[in-house]
């Protein structure tokens, strides 16, 4: 089992822009790979890809067997709940839910939320927000709201872990924090940790870095 993707393009726009080239990978199950490269680069472009949030111009994405493009979304859907874990750029935190209710939205979502409910507080407590666990997301502050977005995440302990710079509005600490939980999550459980980060110190304990220039790999 693997992420294939072959021939990946993307141009958006009219006249089109291009974005992304011929992007030919394949990552197997259990890797840790950073995603680095020049802001403009593509790295968020392709992650998105990837994770099937977007759908690429021409060529296909492939996860465990499954063509991105040719799935119905209700199956789509299911698959992304139960197997794929996302740390984005903005985090899309849902404002009227306290931390653990933001935490727990993927259990909820998979109907597991009464069995992940000790995994997400511990979570909380390894991220050190044990007892913000009841505030709302506007009660925290950015890095904590980042470490919210990463527990939220690893909840179902997915298969598959696409994160944008991850670490991005933490201070060094706390980006330490975080990077272990995640390798931990890849070592302990198998995840698949596909990571965008600018960190050449992080890019380096990965298994590999696939480097973006131009939106081609280089
Ligand atoms: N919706 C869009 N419409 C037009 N251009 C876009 C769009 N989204 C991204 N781009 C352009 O595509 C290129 C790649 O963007 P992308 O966000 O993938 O870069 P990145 O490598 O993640 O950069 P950063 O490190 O700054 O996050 C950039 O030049 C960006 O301006
Ligand atoms: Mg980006």
């Amino acid at each position: 089992m693997a992420i294939v993707a072959k021939k990946i393009g993307k141009a958006i726009g009219t006249p089109p822009v291009r974005i992304l080239t011929d992007i030919n990978l394949k990552i197997d199950d259990g890797e840790f790979v950073a995603l680095t490269g020049r802001s403009g680069s593509g790295k968020s472009t392709l992650l998105y890809i990837l994770s099937s949030l977007d759908s690429p111009s021409e060529g296909s994405v492939e996860v465990a067997g499954h063509d991105l493009g040719k799935m119905a979304d209700p199956e789509l859907y299911k698959f992304r709940n139960e197997k794929m874990g996302f740390v984005f750029q903005f985090h899309y935190l849902i404002s009227e839910l306290t931390a653990i209710e933001n935490v727990l939205l993927p259990a909820v979502k998979n109907r597991r939320q009464i069995e992940r409910r000790a995994y997400a507080e511990s979570l909380l407590e390894q991220f050190g927000l044990g007892d913000k666990i009841h505030r709302l997301p506007r009660q925290l502050s950015g890095g904590e709201q980042q470490r919210l977005a990463i527990a939220r995440a690893l909840v179902m302990q997915p298969k598959y872990l696409f994160a944008d710079e991850p670490t991005g509005s933490l201070d060094s600490a706390n980006g330490d924090i975080v990077m272990n939980i995640i390798r931990d999550a890849n070592k302990n459980f198998g995840t698949t940790v596909i990571m965008v980060t600018h960190d050449p110190d992080f890019a380096a304990t990965a298994n590999r870095a696939i480097n973006l220039v131009d939106g081609r790999i280089s």
